[in-house]
Formats: structure tokens, sequence, C-alpha cells
């Protein structure tokens, strides 16, 4: 049987949802599909407002309850980061999967993951690194982008990019105003190709 695949994100101003698209073809150019949710917002309209957060878009569907996230066997996180960490609306629902952590209901499914930061060093690395710590308590298994498909994308340097071996990525640069470039979004759309080369492998019978 083909795999579930959700695309769970968190965008504050848009970064992450491109790249969630681009992992989102890049599954089904290999044969599969994939869900699209957002996490849920926890900043009031008025500290949104002051963050020049544009409007979520309403095309997405929003994850309230982790229990949503059970019928699926594997998952691509999008992360923008926030000191080299998850922000705050993805720990909060994180900070509400007790239930599933306690009957390990997300025990042997599967995992990548993708990073907007806003400046190359401010942490795509270790946000994923960060995050491992919640991958493990909840036992998923961690299937990083590596390099086997993706060698010429994360070995060129002749312009600045997001991303590396951990997960795709993109530089949303200080003020929000860059957006995901071409190499970004085709390292996006090679990880969800090969997460789905990996997790069409196996039996989630
Ligand atoms: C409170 C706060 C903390 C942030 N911390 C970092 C950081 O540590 N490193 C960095 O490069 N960018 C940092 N950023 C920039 C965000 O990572 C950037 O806005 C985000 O990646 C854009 O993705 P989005 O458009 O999907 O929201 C921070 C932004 C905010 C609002």
């Amino acid at each position: 049987m083909a795999p579930k695949i959700a695309i769970v994100y968190y965008s504050m101003y848009g970064h992450v949802r491109k790249l969630a698209e681009a992992e989102k073809k890049g599954v089904e150019a290999a044969g599969g599909s994939a869900t699209l949710f957002q996490i849920a917002e926890t900043l009031s309209d008025e500290v949104l407002g002051k963050m020049h957060a544009p409007p979520k878009p309403t095309d997405v569907a929003v994850l309230e309850d982790p229990a949503q996230l059970e019928e699926f066997d594997a998952f691509l996180f999008g992360i923008p980061t926030r000191y080299g960490n998850f922000p705050a609306q993805w720990k909060a629902f994180w900070d509400k999967t007790g239930k599933q952590w306690s009957t390990g209901a997300f025990w042997g499914k599967y995992a990548g993951l993708f990073i907007s930061t806003g400046t190359m060093g401010g942490g795509q690395e270790s946000t994923a690194i960060a995050a491992m710590s919640t991958l493990t308590h909840h036992g998923f298994v961690y299937v990083p982008l590596g390099y086997k498909h993706t060698f010429a994308l994360l070995a060129d340097l002749s312009e600045v990019r997001g991303g590396s071996p951990w997960g795709a990525g993109t530089f949303a640069s200080a003020d929000g105003s860059r957006q995901p470039t071409a190499k970004e979004l085709e390292l996006a759309t090679a990880q969800g190709k090969a997460f789905y080369e990996v997790v069409s492998k196996v039996n989630f019978a």
C-alpha cells in the first residue's frame, strides 16, 4: 500500500510554505501523494500585525489536533527558525502530543525536515539537530536528505543557497524579502522525491 504522507509546516511569511509546495511536487513526481497541513497560529492578530505577517493561506488545512496525523505513515516537517530552533507555534503543537507520545502513536513513522532561516549561518543545521530530540522522544525514524540524489546541488557554490544534507532550506533575509530561489526549490523537490523513494519501500500495513 502506498505510504500516506503529510507535509506539515508553519510559515509566518510564506517561505516555508513555498518549500512545502516544492516538497509536495517532489513526492508526486516520484509517484506518491501528500497532504499539506499548516500548524496553528498562537500569536494574536495585533502581534502578527506588528510583525508584518501576512494573513495565513486559507487553502491549507490548519492542524488543530495532533490526532489528525495518526493516520499518516510519514511526514515532512517545515520549520522557520527561531534562534536556531523550532518557533513557539511548532513547540505549542508538539506540547499537545502527550497522548501520542505516551501511546507511541508516531513510533516507527518516518520524518524528514526542511527549514528556513533569515540568514546564512542563522541555524538551518542547528534547527534540524534541535528537532532530533522531539523526533527521538516520539520514536520517529529520521530520513535525512543526504547527498545521493543532490550531490551536485549541495556542492554547487556558485550562488547563495539554503539547504544541507539535513534537508532543503531557504534564506529569507533579515527583512524577509528574499524568496526561495530556483535552486532552493529544486532541492526541496529533490528531497520530496528522495523521501518518497525511502518510505515507499516500507511496509506500513
Ligand atoms: C523571533 C524571531 C527569531 C528568529 N531567529 C532567527 C535565527 O535564529 N536565525 C535566522 O537565520 N533567522 C531567524 N529568524 C528569521 C526567520 O527564520 C525567518 O523569518 C523565517 O525563516 C521565514 O520563514 P517563513 O516565511 O516561512 O515564516 C527569526 C525570526 C523571528 C521573528
